[in-house]
């Protein structure tokens, strides 16, 4: 195993150990629920959006080491960002889990360069993705569960 592929993976496992950002958020502006029905795993996104900036986000639920690891460090990258910038990100990051070959340009992305490894196992993309459909979902508005097999994302 690569040296940059240990580093990553010690990040996966700390966020996942350690999760940032796992509360409920009391005075959320937004909160939606993202499933996996293929394990029936539940994280539920809160965000607190003033003026169309993401001030607070935060994360509950249960799920696999990477879909918590992905939730902690979405979560992490939010505050500051504007609504189009997240939703510039999520496209991002998306294309950059699902891709076939190794994207380049994707300093943007920070530390979520780390879940990049995802895409050499295709049945875990899914875990990396459930917060952020979830979080697509909420900055559309939307307070219905989101599943990870909804083809509209
Ligand atoms: Fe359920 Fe990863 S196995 S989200």
């Amino acid at each position: 195993m690569s040296d940059l592929r240990e580093l990553y993976q010690e990040v996966i496992i700390d966020h996942n150990r350690h999760p940032r950002n796992f509360y409920k958020m009391e005075d959320a502006t937004q909160q939606i629920d993202g499933i996996n029905p293929l394990c029936g795993d539940k994280i539920t996104i809160y965000l607190k959006v003033v003026d169309n900036v993401i001030q607070e986000a935060s994360f509950q639920g249960t799920g696999c080491a990477i879909s918590i690891a992905s939730a902690s460090l979405m979560t992490d990258s939010l505050p500051g960002k504007t609504i189009q910038f997240v939703e510039a990100i999520f496209k991002k990051f998306h294309d950059f889990i699902t891709a076939t070959d190794k994207p380049t340009n994707t300093e943007e992305l920070g530390k979520l360069n780390v879940l990049g490894g995802v895409r050499d196992y295709p049945a875990r993309i899914k875990c990396a993705t459930l917060a952020w459909h979830a979080l697509h979902a909420a900055l559309n508005e939307s307070s219905e569960p989101v599943s990870t097999e909804d083809k509209s994302l």
